[in-house]
């Protein structure tokens, strides 16, 4: 008998991005998350189905070999940590870049060197700490779980730590960035033991994500 596999999508950008490296591996997704409220989806493939999670939760479910693998990006990786996870692929889908941005008008050069507590509201903790912390910059870190850029206008914090990509949400903002602390892709995560016991099954479809992902980094 054949291994079951089982992948772990995030709806929207990351699914919608992952279906043409799927088709390169002549897996397609019979159900439209966006249109059905099932969490687990068929593929044409008897032996292979998606599940539907959170983007920040990709990790875990690929780490506890609830999923044998999936799809997350850079930045959701480095707030996890990566343990037990493989990570063979960047997929180079879902580009955008962790930023510090701040109120125009707010004189962040100055807070920094007068070496002032800079209030930072982020969902990006992790990366925050190292990033604050490598420049010697003291904070107090404000979790959030969305709207960041909300955060300076109403004066919950100074800074934001958040993803940008055309800067359109930062103008409609009326913020500016002032750091850019890493590019984010998407990568494919494996489950470590299901690397090695499932090896047969996954190999293929990683050998097809591979060739589609350096295929669309050369275009
Ligand atoms: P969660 O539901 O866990 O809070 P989310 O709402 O951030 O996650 P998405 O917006 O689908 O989920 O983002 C998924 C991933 O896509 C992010 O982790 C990031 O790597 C990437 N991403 C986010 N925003 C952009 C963007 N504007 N442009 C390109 N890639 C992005
Ligand atoms: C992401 C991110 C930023 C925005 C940046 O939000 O959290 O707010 O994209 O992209 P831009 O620079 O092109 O404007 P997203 O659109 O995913 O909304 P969500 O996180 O609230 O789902």
């Amino acid at each position: 008998m054949t291994a079951q596999l089982t992948l772990a999508l995030s709806k929207g950008r990351i699914f919608e991005e992952t279906l043409p490296l799927l088709e390169a591996a002549g897996i397609r997704v019979t159900e439209d998350p966006e249109k059905s409220r099932k969490l687990i989806l068929a593929t044409n493939d008897p032996g292979v189905r998606v599940i539907i999670v959170r983007a920040s939760d990709v990790p875990t479910y690929v780490q506890y070999g609830a999923a044998d693998f999936g799809v997350a990006g850079k930045d959701v990786l480095y707030e996890h940590g990566g343990e037990g996870l493989y990570q063979p692929i960047d997929l180079n889908i879902a580009k955008c870049r962790v930023s510090v941005a701040v109120s125009a008008g707010f004189d962040y050069e100055n807070a920094v060197r007068q070496g002032a507590r800079l209030r930072v509201a982020t969902k990006y903790t992790e990366t925050a700490r190292q990033h604050f912390a490598s420049k010697g910059v003291h904070v107090d870190l404000i979790k959030l779980y969305g709207s960041m850029e909300l955060a300076p206008l109403v004066g919950l914090s100074d800074a934001i730590v958040d993803l940008v990509s055309t800067g359109n949400t930062l103008r409609a903002n009326n913020l500016v960035e002032v750091e850019h602390i890493m590019d984010i892709s998407s990568r494919l995560v494996v489950n470590q033991a299901a690397l090695k016991l499932k090896r047969e099954r996954l190999q293929p479809i990683m050998d097809a994500f591979e060739r589609a992902s350096r295929l669309k980094a050369s275009t």
